[in-house]
């Protein structure tokens, strides 16, 4: 089987868009170690403009140099007659776009602020690291996202959310100028420097944040338009409202930072991410917001169950089985693994932040033990139910039952809130949309961190959904 870069295995299709397809693949490396990746694979009529392709490398190069457990880590980048590709780090998760989407439209809920916060604080983390970066000589590389959205935050099913598509947006840009003479991006988070083809510099990136933090608060899109001009226009002129209109409960010291970040004036808005975040943490230290860990942003991740779990996406015959002893993950490999990774991206550093879904092939001996270990386990079990079975075991007792009932994604959490974190966040909307489309399982939801975790919650509790 053909292998992008020479170790790079395509798995199955996550995603694709107008620029480029995203796989999840595995990056094969020596001794038989392998681990998951996201293989981004740029269209091929896009990958044959040189200076795009030039672009995206040196971008993507830039990239690979951000170490920090916010940003999605680039691995790899390529360039091969199958055209231009990255390799990333992969995010067990749904993007907060794929989040905010489903609670908006499929459940007529909002983000509970506690949970956004910790979710947006970690993106503002991630942003300033890649701000922060400097040359081999430690020198600022001035480095821009320019497409800080919804779509670009993953939030991991471990409670963490992470940036990613660091440079794209550079290189997408140059694509378009040259040949449509477009903006490209995302208008309706672009500051209005950026919208209107002006020198940016990364407060433009703190107006983009601030538009995907009212967006999480208030529970809809700050610019949404018919037409990019109108949008424009919007983000220009328009001075935006609180998102305390949208959504009273949510503080004003919280509304009024996010809105400090929406300064039309770039010289009016936080100099840095770090400086926005920092203020976002006292307004909620003064608001008795907590905000939520990542213990509870997991649980609250999984509750959703939007997006596509790897080993949902893998074909039938690669997915990890619960008695096929090389499906378990073994972490602690994850410093041998890093050898594997090319120097010139330093991604084995960035291999080292992530301990996720490494799995060794295991010898034949282990296999072979781990059956008979289950075999045992298995005859056990059978021995202990005959041996308890009454005589008034009806028929659908007989019934082979696969799982336990999975509990409805909506259902209220098992445990109350823990004390001290959710009872001190004011109350948010609790109600569901009066839409049609609201689902009928939809309950209100206390917030956050009362999302108990789902019992023995693994990966393997998640469905494939549509993205
Ligand atoms: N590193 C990753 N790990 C797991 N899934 C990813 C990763 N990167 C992207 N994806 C998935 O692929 C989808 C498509 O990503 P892609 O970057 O191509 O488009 P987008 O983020 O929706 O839009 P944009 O063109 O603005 O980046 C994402 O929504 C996400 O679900
Ligand atoms: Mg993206």
């Amino acid at each position: 089987m053909a292998l992008r870069g020479g170790r790079y295995e395509k798995i199955a299709e996550i995603a694709s868009g107008g620029m480029a397809t995203v796989y999840l693949g595995r990056a094969l490396g020596a001794a038989g170690f392998e681990r998951l990746v996201a293989i981004k694979e740029m269209h091929r009529h896009i990958a044959s403009e040189d200076e795009f392709v030039e672009m995206f490398l040196d971008e993507a190069r830039l990239a690979a140099r951000i170490h920090h457990p916010n940003v999605v880590a680039t691995l790899d980048v390529g360039s091969d007659e199958d055209g231009l590709f990255l390799v990333m780090e992969f995010v067990e998760g749904p993007s907060l776009q794929q989040m905010l989407k489903h609670l908006h439209r499929q459940r007529g809920e909002k983000l509970p602020i506690d949970i956004a916060l910790r979710i947006f604080l970690d993106a503002l983390e991630g942003l300033h690291a890649a701000h922060e970066l400097t040359g081999e000589g430690g020198a600022p590389l001035n480095l821009v996202h320019r497409d800080v959205s919804p779509q670009n935050v993953l939030v991991s099913t471990d409670g963490i959310a992470k940036l990613t598509d660091f440079g794209v947006a550079r290189a997408e840009s140059r694509l378009f100028t040259t040949k449509a003479g477009n903006i490209k991006g995302k208008v309706p988070y672009m500051a209005p420097e950026q919208a209107t083809a002006k020198p940016v510099d990364r407060r433009t990136d703190v107006f983009a944040a601030g538009s995907v933090l009212w967006e999480m608060l208030a529970g809809k899109r700050l610019i949404k338009a018919d037409s990019e001009v109108a949008m424009i226009f919007q983000v220009t002129e328009v001075v935006p409202d609180s998102p305390r209109v949208e959504r009273p409960e949510i503080p004003m010291p919280i509304a009024a930072a996010c809105l400090r970040a929406l300064e039309k004036d770039a010289v009016h808005r936080y100099a840095t991410a770090a400086e926005f975040a920092e203020a976002l943490e006292q307004a909620a230290r003064v608001s008795n917001v907590a905000i939520a860990t990542p213990r509870a942003v997991a649980a609250f991740v999984k509750s959703l169950g939007v997006h596509r779990a790897s080993a949902a996406l893998m074909p039938e015959s690669r997915r990890p089985d619960a008695l096929r002893p090389d499906a378990l993950r073994i972490n602690t490999l994850t410093k041998s693994v890093g050898a594997m990774s090319s120097p010139s991206t330093h991604a084995g550093a960035a291999i080292e932040t992530d301990a996720i879904d490494f799995k060794p092939r295991t010898s034949g001996a282990v296999r072979v033990a781990a059956v008979i270990a289950a075999a045992a386990v298995l005859g056990g079990a059978g021995w202990f139910f005959l041996a308890n079975r009454g005589p008034g075991v009806d028929t659908a007792a007989e019934t082979p039952v696969a799982a336990a009932p999975v509990p409805a994604p909506s259902s209220e959490p098992a445990t109350p809130p823990t004390p001290g974190t959710g009872a001190t966040v004011p109350a948010v909307d609790q109600k569901p949309a009066p839409s049609a489309s609201a689902k009928p399982k939809s309950t209100p939801r206390p917030v956050s961190p009362g999302y108990a975790p789902p019992k023995g919650g693994s990966k393997s509790d998640f469905r494939p959904r549509e993205l």
